[in-house]
Formats: structure tokens, sequence, C-alpha cells
């Protein structure tokens, strides 16, 4: 019997191999007007297969099924997508229309200096403009993600310290708040790492810096604001604690977007900085590429900016190779070139005022956010946040609904999940990042479903623990899916 399909995006969606049916094809092609050739005389040696079990379909079929399957995936285009410290936010279509003009769609990174002299422009006037959003004095556009861009900084202040005849300096700093992939870089750098607690207030504890700095000390790496959504008000302090023992700051710029035009990082200390491009400048989210995560640096790290670098002499550029003390190459060419004009387009169109004002609504959003949720949830380090805050499910845990059934009974109102159980330092944590591209209505529904999921673990804890109820898929064993993964269809069978 025939059953009503209230939403096509949840119907089953058999596999093409299922859908297929012997002899239906999606092609046509003119009969042969010439002598068909025998391919065993073509391939002499060559085993061939009789027939491959490819599915039998017609175009429409094939059509309809992949844009069935592309309803199931939810994306920024699609729907809200809270992902504190991911900071999902709206890609403008203008930056798309952009990067398909002929002049950057079709250029080659082999193309000769002199008919790339609009593309070379364009790199050093973004290198410009992110110097000057940050306070610093030279960029690289080279790595190709926020974890790219920290490698990169991190070889550069190897490099520094190894020239100033210092290579004993062999330890990194990094607060508990910190980017899994702060301590990761580090790591992968050679380094050893010294991770130092977060105070009560949720900012790096002053007196537990003051222990670990000595002259073993390369580098701390700190984003500001951290990943609690707190601004580090002590940060003058900090950056003076490891600059008298000779280290240096590295800012993990991912959480750029909270103070775009209010306060800069060359400002508060910081020598070298990553920026993630996707999460400040609406650029495509890289996944470790293909993005941007360009570096930049204080002047005196500048010979070890990695090669080559574009250099202006008047009007004209040239690729600077001669670089003798230069980390080498991060990325093949000069990166992803379509990332940095997509990050120049969104960058010339806000203006200077434009990038200060996504900053103020980023930060409001996630304020007027928090204060929605503020009697329902626990705040371990208070409502008050710049552009993304961290909750505790931890009164709902005690009704047996831990933030993993919050977030997925979010998926049943059409939300993304936040992050959750990230920082590691808050228990049952879920970190909510609304971004400026958001209305007030759509906050406000995110808010309405949170507090009825939190209702819900009073009344009817069962809802939220069997979560979701109206995806296509509904709730999946993780552990069986990590461990005993199902990775090919056996069409065979
Ligand atoms: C605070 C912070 N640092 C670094 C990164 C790494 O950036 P990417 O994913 O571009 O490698 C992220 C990514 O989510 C982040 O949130």
């Amino acid at each position: 019997m025939a059953s009503p399909i209230l939403n096509p995006g949840q119907a089953p969606e058999p596999l093409l191999y299922e859908q297929s049916v012997p002899g239906r094809v999606g092609y046509a092609l003119p009969p042969l007007d010439v002598p068909a050739s025998d391919p065993i005389s073509l391939l002499p040696g060559v085993p061939l297969r009789d027939s491959v079990p490819l599915p039998e379909a017609g175009e429409l079929q094939v059509v309809r099924h992949f844009v069935r399957m592309s309803h199931r995936n939810h994306a920024i285009d699609v729907g809200f997508y809270p992902l504190g410290s991911c900071t999902m936010k709206y890609n403008p279509q203008i930056t798309e229309e952009v990067v398909r003009l002929p002049g950057i769609a079709d250029c080659h990174p082999y193309q000769p200096e002199e008919q790339v002299q609009g593309e070379m422009a364009l790199l050093h006037a973004l290198e410009r403009l992110l110097c000057e959003v940050g306070g610093m004095d030279f960029a690289t556009l080279q790595p190709a993600a926020g974890a790219a861009g920290e490698f990169t900084g991190l070889l550069i202040i190897r490099a520094y310290h190894i020239h100033q005849g210092e290579s004993r300096r062999d330890t990194v700093i990094v607060p508990d708040s910190s980017h899994g992939t702060n301590p990761a870089t580090a790591a992968r750098c050679g380094f050893k790492t010294v991770s130092i607690p977060s105070n009560e207030r949720g900012r790096v504890d002053l007196a537990a810096l003051r222990k670990v700095v000595n002259d073993r000390t390369a580098a701390i790496m700190l984003t500001n604001p951290n990943t609690l959504g707190l601004f580090e008000q002590e940060i003058r302090e900090i950056a003076e604690i490891v600059h008298e023992a000779g280290g240096l700051l590295y800012m993990d710029g991912a959480n750029m977007n909270a103070i775009l035009g209010i306060t800069r990082p060359g400002d508060m200390g910081f020598d070298v900085m990553h920026y993630n491009l996707h999460k400040t400048m609406s650029t495509p989210h890289g996944g470790g590429g293909p993005g941007c995560g360009p570096v930049a640096v204080k002047a005196f790290l500048e010979p070890y900016l990695p090669t080559p670098v574009v250099a202006r002499d008047g009007d004209q550029y040239r690729w600077d190779h001669h670089r003798p003390q230069s980390i080498g190459k991060v990325h093949g060419f000069y990166g992803n070139f379509g990332i940095a004009a997509r990050a120049y387009a969104y960058m010339r169109t806000q203006g200077g005022e434009g990038l200060r004002n996504v900053s103020e609504k980023a930060v409001l959003n996630a304020n007027y956010l928090a204060a929605q949720l503020s009697d329902a949830f626990t705040f371990p380090h208070g409502t008050r946040c710049m552009h993304e805050f961290v909750l505790s499910a931890d009164r709902q845990k005690a009704n047996g609904v831990s933030a993993l059934d919050v977030a997925k009974r979010l998926m049943d109102f059409g939300f993304y999940p936040p992050t959750i159980y990230f920082p590691l330092i808050v228990k049952e944590c879920m970190m909510i990042e609304p971004t400026e591209t958001e209305t007030r209505e759509t906050l406000d529904d995110f808010g309405a479903a949170m507090l009825q999921i939190a209702r819900e673990a009073e009344t009817e804890p069962e809802i939220p623990q069997a979560a979701p109820h109206y995806t296509p898929v509904g709730r999946l064993d993780e552990t069986t899916a990590a461990r005993n993964p199902v990775l090919a269809y056996n069409c065979c069978a």
C-alpha cells in the first residue's frame, strides 16, 4: 500500500543499485558507422571483465537520486549552524561571482609575472589588509587552513630562535582551554607542550604561567577571545611575562571575527598570528584545504616567512624567491588563490566600518542568545561573552539527558547541533556560536528549541534521549560505526 510522504528529505532513498533495472540507460549513442574492433586484440594479454556491475538507470532517475541525497546534508545555506569555534557563517554570493571572473578563474600559476600583475596586486593588497586588521607588519597567504597556519607560524618561531642561537627553546605553552590543533601543531614541529590551567574566570592563570616560563620557552599559543568565548583581559601582562623570558606570543586568530576593527593582536603584544579566512572573512570552510590560513608576523620575523613573497616595486609586482632565512615553502605555488580572492572581495565589500560591524553583531548575537538560555542551563563562567559561549547541560544530565542528547534533539528542530564536549574543561559542555549573519528570528527559534529541550529533560527525558526522531536516519551506534564500519555496498550479494 502506498504511504504519503510529508517531506521527501525523510523518505527512504534506495541506492542506485537498488533502483537499477536491467537494460535501462541514461544515454543515447548513434549506431556504429565503423567496424567494431575486438578489445582482446587491442589489449593483448590484459585480462578483461565480461561485465562491470554498474547500476542501470535513466538520467532523470540519477539526477533525482543525487538531488534527494543532497537534501539530506545540513549546510549553512539550508539552516542555522551554531557550531562553536568552527564559525559557520554565510559566504556571500558576491564573492563567488568575483572568483568566477575570467581574470581570476582562468589564470594559471605558471603564467609569467608580467601576465598576472593584477592577481599579484590582489595578493599583495590582501596581505596589507590582513596586516592592518591584525596590527602586524608582513604576511604570507600560503598556508591552506588554520592548522597549516599554526604549523607555519611555529616553524617561523623555531627558525627565529635557532637564528638567535637559542635552539634550546623547545617548549610551547598552551592553556587547557586551547583548541586541539595548538598542542598538536607544537608537537608536530618538534616542541614539547606545557599545558597551563585556566583560572575560575576561564582565563589564563597568571601565577601558573609564571611558574612554567623559563629559558626553554619558545612561545605561548593563545587565542583571544579564547575558546570559552572570553576575552583575555590580562593579555598585556601575559605578553610581558613571556617576552621577559625570551619567548614569543603566537595568536591563534580563529576567533578574529569577535574583534575586527575593535582591537588588534599586534597591539596586544602578539608576534605571530594566523587567520582562519573561512571563519573571519567568509570564505568556504577548508576542512584542511583548499582553504587559506594566512600567517602575519612582526617585522623582525619577516625574513623567515615562506618563500616566495610577493614584492612590490612601484606599481610592478614580482615573486621574491631570494630569501636565505626563509622556512621554505608550505604550499604548492602561492597558496589557494581562489580563497584569497574571495577574502579580498569580502573585506573590500565590508570596508573598515563593515568589518567592525561584523564583530559587533557577532558579539551582540551571542550575548542575546546566551541571555535567553541563562535560566535553563548552567553558565560556568557567566553569560557575558564575546562571539560564542559555552554552557553546561549538567542540570539536564542530572535528569539523564546529556549534552549529546540535547544536541541530537536539536536536529529535530532543523538546527545543526553546536559543538559539544569541547573545551574539555567544562563538563557536559555545549559551545554555541550564532555568528553575525543570523537574524533575530532565527536566534529566537533556536532559543525556543533549547528551552523546550530543557523542559523535556525535566518532564519527558525519553524524548531527547531517543532523538533525533525526524531525520532520515535516527540515532546511530557511534561506537560500532567507528569500530566496525561498513565502508562498501556489496552490490553483488
Ligand atoms: C580556535 C581554533 N584554532 C584553530 C583551528 C584550526 O583551523 P582549521 O580547521 O582551519 O585547520 C580551529 C578550527 O576549528 C579553531 O576553532
